[in-house]
C-alpha cells in the first residue's frame, strides 16, 4: 500500500508521522512545491526509525508527481493555512488552484486513488476536487468534520471529566466557525446521553467553544493547528487502508441525503477500502435540520466562488 501526503507543511508532516508509527503504509511519499522541504521532511521522518521501530519507507519529491505513482490514498493539505482574524473561507482565492491542480496531477499516475482533502474552505475544496476529477463520489472524503468530532470531545471532556475515548459525539454540517453543526443533544458518555447530565448553559458552552475550536488555536499559535488535523487525516487514511469500517463524519457529495444535492458536507459515512462507502443516515430534530440546510447554503455560497 502506498500513500501520498501533499504539502509537507505542520498537518502534512504531521499526518506522515501519525501514520508511519502506527505502519499504515508500507509505503509514503511526501510531495510540496517547495524545493527540498518534503526531502528533508521524509529524511528527518525516516531517521526516526531506528527509535520508534516502523517500517515504512518514506521518500519525499519536490513536485514530482511521477513518484506518487499507484498511490491507494491521498492526502491533499495543499495551500495556504489561516492567520489569526481570518476564516478558512477567505483562503479559497489562493486554494482553489492549487488544488485543482494537485487533484488532477494525482489522477494522471493514479486513476483509482482515494482523496483525503484538508486544504480549506475544506467543503469547497473537497467539490472541487469531485468536479475537477470526475472521480466517484465515495473517493473524496474532507476530513473536516472528524477533526470537528474531535475537538467537540475534547469540549465535552473537560467538562464531564471523562476520557475522550469514552465520549460519542458527531460534527455535522461545514468545517467553518459558524456552518458547524456539533450535535449534543445526540452525544454519549459510553451510552449516557451527556444532555441528561449538562445543564443547557453548559451544552451550550461546549458547542460554541467546538465551533470556534480551529481559530483559538490559530490566535494562540499565529497559525493553523496541526497536531489533531494530522492525527484526524492519518485515523481516516487508516481505515482506508486497513479496510476498518470506521464511522467518521466527513465532507462527502450529497445526492438527496439528509435533503441536500449537489454540495459537499459533513455527514456521517462509513470509511474502508472504497473510500466512503456508505452515508449513515441519522434523525435530527427540526432544529438541528434548520441547522444543516443554513449550513449548506453557506457552502453553497462560497461554491459559487468556484464558477465566478
Ligand atoms: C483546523 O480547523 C486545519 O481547518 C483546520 O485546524
Amino acid at each position: 500500500m502506498k500513500v501520498t501526503i501533499v504539502g509537507a507543511g505542520a498537518v502534512g508532516a504531521t499526518t506522515a508521522d501519525n501514520l508511519i508509527r502506527r505502519n499504515v503504509a508500507e509505503e509514503l511519499v511526501l510531495l510540496d512545491i517547495k524545493e527540498g522541504v518534503a526531502e528533508g521532511k521524509a529524511q528527518d521522518l525516516a531517521q526516526s526509525a531506528a527509535l520508534l521501530g516502523f517500517e515504512s519507507k518514506i521518500l519525499g519529491v519536490t513536485n514530482d508527481y511521477a513518484a506518487t505513482a499507484n498511490s491507494t490514498v491521498a492526502v491533499i493539505t495543499s495551500g495556504i493555512p489561516r492567520k489569526p482574524g481570518m476564516t478558512r473561507e477567505e483562503l479559497i482565492g489562493t486554494n482553489a488552484a492549487i488544488v485543482k491542480s494537485v487533484a488532477e496531477n494525482l489522477l494522471k499516475y493514479s486513476p483509482d486513488i482515494i482523496f483525503v482533502v484538508v486544504s480549506n474552505p475544506m467543503d469547497t475544496m473537497t467539490y472541487l476536487a469531485l468536479k475537477a476529477t470526475g472521480v466517484p463520489r465515495n473517493r473524496i472524503i474532507g476530513m473536516g468534520g472528524t477533526l470537528d468530532s474531535a475537538r467537540f470531545k475534547y469540549q465535552l471532556s473537560l467538562k464531564l471529566n471523562a476520557s475522550p475515548a469514552d465520549l460519542n459525539a458527531l460534527v455535522i454540517g461545514g468545517h467553518g466557525d459558524t456552518t458547524m453543526i456539533p450535535l449534543i443533544k445526540h452525544a454519549t458518555w459510553n451510552s449516557v446521553p451527556v444532555s441528561q447530565l449538562l445543564t443547557e448553559e453548559e451544552q451550550a458552552e461546549i458547542v460554541q467553544k467546538t465551533m470556534v475550536g480551529g481559530a483559538t488555536l490559530t490566535a494562540l499559535i499565529g497559525t493553523s493547528a496541526w497536531y489533531a488535523p494530522g492525527a484526524s487525516s492519518a485515523a481516516v487514511v487508516e481505515s482506508i487502508v486497513r479496510n476498518q469500517n470506521k464511522l467518521f463524519t466527513a465532507s462527502v457529495y450529497l445526492n438527496g441525503e439528509f435533503g441536500e444535492s449537489d454540495i459537499n458536507l459533513g455527514v456521517p459515512v462509513l470509511i474502508n477500502k472504497h473510500g466512503w462507502e456508505k452515508i449513515i443516515p441519522l434523525k435530527l430534530s427540526t432544529s438541528e435540520q434548520e441547522a444543516f440546510h443554513k449550513s449548506a447554503a453557506a457552502v453553497r455560497a462560497m461554491n459559487q466562488v468556484l464558477t465566478e
